[in-house]
């Protein structure tokens, strides 16, 4: 053998021996650090990086931004990644059953200490998105970071905030840094000293209206022109070489506050490069639905985090200001208005809200909330030091340091026992959601998919309830509480019918029952992501696919697929007219699975334009839209065509604008709409507006009415 082959063997043996020893870690748990765009059956654990654990005090800021004991919570106080690599190696993550962590945005930030006392520890004011926030950690700190958490079955999901940079006031230049931004090193501009125009410089929003928050700023942050090219390239080149770093998820901040448009393109860029789980925060205070949040949710590629979801279990088991009705009716509202509801973000607290638990009020709200939050559908997302029961109003008496690192408290208990069982048991990664038993106080729901079922029973109320009429999917036979009695379940029992024995629902108690049994028919659990052109890559997770190769469908076209499992397959979008398709997978008998709807497939890599349109004149009621010869433009449906475009802020009416993803480099036909409230529409007369879309960057296409 020559000294290179031996190497060369030497090297192939290496990998193997990795490639078996990480097959044999992962069968066990089930949970798989490798797919990073299924998430169904994770549980995330939300961390502000600066406040968890601070592994290395040689880090930390000196001086006016630096509060040592953490007394000042404006101030940063010490966490980093060596504090959460720390955290991982003794296994307070692992052991509690965490899979993800979401942590705050690791790029640089401002180092200015803002005019009212406050500084970046929360990492939403970011200074270089190329270089990393040196109060955390290095670039190879980060690395170690990754490898830590892959090797222990952790994903990591980062922060982003391409919305803006930071605190800026156009008139004084003084006031924090100016909202400067830097391009790894290299100054871009600041916000009074702007020549690129990559900023906005129309004020401050006054949240009146959807148009009024993506184009002026939130708060004092200085807030970019994302059709402008300089920032849209830097900000794409930055999450690339994020993901180059090995993240496996993106939370993007404030994403009402920027065009859809534009992000689609940003999903797309993602999509085509190295697809991650992505979700966006939309916020939603108390009671607030909004359309145009399932919209987002529905269209953009990304998800979303379920304001709706959280914000109404705080009402039922924090506040008491609603009951398991509201609740349950929200879960089948959202069921129906979001295509993929168990791709949206769950949680029961969160950095810009009050804690969960409240001073002098008991914990075992917390408990409970938890124990509903870890069986719904949803990816779960654990707030840090809430298993700590941490209290706190809003910001900043909601991101308190970790106050110990307890393994025995009931809530870390709790997420202990479910957290694998999200894993082993499909219905709660996959499952729909059934109501079986409702009143004010009780509220027993089930979980299913294919064989696999998850019945969830809690008694909020004070006093015990015996529950008679209940049914289920749990085949016959008598079953143990999940928790361990941890929230003073009981055990049932069923009878061939389905019907279950009356027994007591202890007060505030809660119990989980769950079987499972593999489908002997491929059943699709969960597509990811739901969006993309021709050739990339997509991932289906589900069971009964079989070891043997069959075939994957977009309605009738066959995908070529690139691994195949009983549980898992990979697929190339293939190259189809671009629209929405169902997809259906069938076995290598030739048995069909059920379908899962709504991918969409792109007509190819995608820009962001701005359609502008001169002299519109319209009744009031009457909006007007853009529709063209494109998927991404409606396919000439007035139904499907995308607006009611803007009139307000960049453009005035007559003048009517909008932001939109359109396939690169085409040559496209349009034309304008006029929609009224009672969907009467006019169309402008004469021929197609024709244009060709840039091969790259952005633009901005100007036409009057005709
Ligand atoms: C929403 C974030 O969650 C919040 O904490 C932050 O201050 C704003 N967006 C601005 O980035
Ligand atoms: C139907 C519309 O009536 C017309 O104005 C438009 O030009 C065509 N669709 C697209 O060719
Ligand atoms: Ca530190």
């Amino acid at each position: 053998m020559t000294k290179i082959t031996r190497i060369f063997m030497k090297t192939f043996a290496l990998i193997l021996l990795i490639l078996i020893t990480t097959t044999i870690t992962f069968t066990n748990t089930h949970a798989d650090v490798f797919n990073k765009v299924d998430y169904s059956r994770d549980v995330i654990y939300q961390i502000v990086t600066d406040r968890f654990y601070d592994g290395d005090s040689s880090n930390n800021p000196s001086e006016d931004i630096y509060s040592s004991d953490c007394s000042n919570l404006h101030k940063y106080c010490g966490g980093d990644w060596q504090g959460i690599i720390d955290k991982i190696n003794d296994g307070y993550l692992t052991t509690m059953g965490i899979t993800a962590i979401w942590i705050s945005q690791p790029v640089e930030n401002v180092y200015a200490l803002h005019p009212s006392g406050y500084t970046s520890y929360h990492g939403y004011w970011a200074r270089d998105y190329k270089r990393t926030n040196p109060f955390y950690g290095d670039f190879s700190e980060f690395d170690r970071l990754i490898n830590t958490a892959h090797s222990n079955g952790i994903k990591v999901i980062m922060d982003f905030t391409p919305n803006h940079s930071s605190p800026a006031l156009e008139t004084d230049p003084s006031y924090a840094e100016n909202g400067a931004i830097y391009d790894d090193g290299n100054l871009l501009g600041s916000y009074s000293n702007d020549p690129l125009n990559i900023f906005h410089h129309f004020g401050g929003t006054d949240f009146s209206s959807y148009e009024d928050g993506i184009y002026r700023n939130l708060y004092d942050l200085a807030d970019y022109d994302l059709n402008n090219e300089i920032i849209d390239q830097y900000l794409k080149e930055s999450i690339k070489l994020w993901l180059d770093k090995g993240i496996d998820g993106i939370r993007v901040d404030a994403v009402k506050h920027m065009s859809q448009g534009w992000q689609e393109s940003l999903m797309s860029e993602i999509y085509n490069y190295r697809p991650v789980f992505t979700f966006g925060e939309w916020f939603l205070g108390t009671g607030e639905v909004d359309p145009q949040n399932h919209h987002f949710a529905n269209e953009s590629g990304m998800s979303l985090l379920d304001f709706q979801y959280g914000q109404t279990i705080r009402e039922v088991l924090r506040d008491g200001t609603a009951d398991w009705h509201v609740f349950n009716e929200m879960i089948e509202s959202t069921a129906d208005d979001y295509n993929e509801v168990i791709d949206q973000v769950t949680f029961i607290d969160n950095h810009d809200m009050s804690r969960f638990s409240v001073d002098g009020s008991s914990n075992r709200h917390t408990d409970m909330a938890l124990a509903v939050l870890l069986t719904s559908r949803g990816v779960p997302t654990i707030y840090y030091g809430t298993e700590q029961y941490l209290t706190g109003n809003n910001d900043p008496e909601n991101r308190k340091p970790m106050s110990s690192f307890n393994t025995s408290t009931n809530s870390y208990q709790i997420i202990s026992q479910l957290a694998p069982l999200r894993q082993s048991n499909p219905a709660l990664g996959f499952g729909n959601t059934k109501e079986r038993w409702v009143n004010s106080d009780v509220y027993i729901y089930e979980r299913k998919f294919g064989n696999n079922v998850v019945l969830t029973a809690i008694n909020r109320g004070n006093s015990s309830y015996e529950v008679t009429n209940l049914n289920t999917s749990l085949p016959e036979g008598i079953y143990n509480d999940e928790l361990d009695y941890l929230l003073d379940g009981n055990n049932i029992t069923i009878n061939t019918d389905g019907s279950v024995n009356s027994f007591n629902l202890s007060p505030r108690g809660v119990a989980i029952w769950q079987y499972t049994e593999e489908s002997s028919i491929p059943l699709i659990g969960h597509v990811g992501p739901m969006m993309g052109q021709a050739g990339n890559i997509i991932t289906i997770n589900g069971e009964g696919f079989g070891s043997v190769e069959g075939t994957v469908q977009f309605n009738s076209t066959n995908a070529n697929v690139q691994s195949w499992s009983n549980t898992e397959i990979e697929i190339k979008v293939p190259n189809i007219t671009p629209r929405k398709y169902d997809i259906t997978i069938l076995n290598a008998s030739n048995i069909k699975s059920n379908t899962y709807d709504d991918f969409e497939v792109l007509t190819g890599e995608q820009v962001t334009v701005r359609f502008v349109v001169n002299n519109a004149f319209t009744d009031p009621g009457t909006n007007v839209y853009i529709v063209g010869n494109i998927s991404e433009l409606g396919n000439w449906y007035p139904d499907e065509a995308v607006g009611p475009m803007f009139n307000q802020v960049v453009y005035e009416y007559p003048t009517w604008y909008y932001d939109i993803s359109v396939p690169a480099g085409e040559t496209i036909e349009y034309k304008f709409i006029k929609k009224g409230s009672s969907g009467n529409v006019e169309w402008e007369s004469g021929s197609n507006h024709i244009y060709t879309t840039p091969m790259q960057g952005t633009d901005t296409v100007l036409v009057n009415w005709q």
